[in-house]
């Protein structure tokens, strides 16, 4: 099997080439049947056609994930129900991550607001899930706390709180001039968070709509492998072009992170020991809303990046 490599052609055909249980994590992100205008893609089939399809390669993502594997899909909510009745024979729910993403007006409904990634294991027992960290939420000015903790300041962990299943910090790509010429690119840090939370160094990552390329980025930018399907040749060539351009490596010390705009955004809780000492921890702890973590850790980036 040839992994750190895009395949540019049909996921279902590619698929029939990577054998069962080879894949530590799978992640699709695939056409959401809404006539997006990509490249060769026609993104409006009916529905029976549409949902019949995507059991298809539903359970390939199955099929090839490891036992200790998980398997995430990301799409709106209407399509998510039907994959979990697809993915709740084969696999094991783990959560439905809420990503919050407002969207324009739709209508006279509710206004939808976040987008859902799906999780599953492929088993129920020893798979690889990992707890996370994201950081305190502060004003952009002050670095004080958003949030009144109260009290309860003093109990507060130093870099932030574990993560929830609904993910309020990760902005999608708002400015065209920010996006290669596709229709929907997701921000490489969402996958950096999944990857995180699913896998360990050097696991392989496969995802089978990669578009221009984030998830294998995220991969190697965080010292895993990566396999991913693109049906549409010149997406194919950007993600590969971008590939081989990337050589920064997402960490602080030995420790792989998340990074945005210079500030982590997302670390492993098992790893808080060893990276503590690289950011500046506020004493006494109640003036911990006085500080901006952040603001050692451009340096700190700047300087080490990277010898993991
Ligand atoms: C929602 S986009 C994925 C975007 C990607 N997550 C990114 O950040 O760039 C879906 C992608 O699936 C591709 N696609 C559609 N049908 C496909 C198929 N049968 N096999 C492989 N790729 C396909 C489309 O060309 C499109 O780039």
């Amino acid at each position: 099997m040839t992994y750190n490599k895009i395949f540019n052609g049909d996921c279902l055909d590619l698929f029939s080439n990577i054998p069962d249980n080879t894949i530590d994590m799978c992640f699709a992100d695939p056409p959401f049947n809404l006539n997006k205008k990509y490249n060769s893609y026609h993104d409006n089939m009916d529905v029976k056609q549409y949902l019949d399809w995507c059991s298809l390669w539903i359970n390939e993502m199955v099929r090839v994930t490891k036992p200790s594997g998980s398997i995430f899909l990301h799409n709106i909510p209407r399509w998510l129900t039907h994959y979990s009745q697809i993915l709740n024979e084969v696999a094991f729910f783990r959560h439905w991550i809420a990503w919050d993403a407002p969207t324009a007006p739709m209508g006279k409904s509710l206004q939808p607001g976040h987008y859902g990634v799906l999780f599953y294991t492929k088993k129920e027992k020893k798979s690889k899930i990992y707890e996370l960290r994201a950081p305190h939420k502060r004003d952009r000015k002050t670095g004080r706390l958003q949030k009144d903790y109260g009290g309860k300041k003093d109990l507060l962990h130093p870099f932030g709180p574990l993560l929830s299943d609904v993910w309020t910090d990760i902005h999608r790509i708002r400015h065209n001039s920010k996006r290669d010429p596709h229709p929907c690119q997701l921000p490489i840090h969402l996958l950096e968070r999944i990857i995180l939370l699913s896998t360990d160094e050097n696991d392989v990552v496969l995802d089978p709509f990669l578009g221009t390329g984030t998830t294998a980025l995220a991969a190697k930018r965080l010292g895993r492998k990566y396999v991913g399907f693109e049906l549409d040749e010149e997406y194919a060539v950007i993600a590969t072009q971008k590939l081989e351009a990337e050589n920064y490596q997402s960490c602080i010390g030995k420790y792989w992170v998340s990074v945005y705009r210079d500030e982590t955004v997302t670390i492993r809780d098992k790893d808080w020991l060893g990276l503590s000492s690289f950011f500046e921890i506020p004493k006494p702890i109640r003036n911990i809303e006085t500080i901006k973590i952040s603001l050692n850790e451009k340096f700190l980036h700047e300087t080490l990046n990277c010898n993991c």
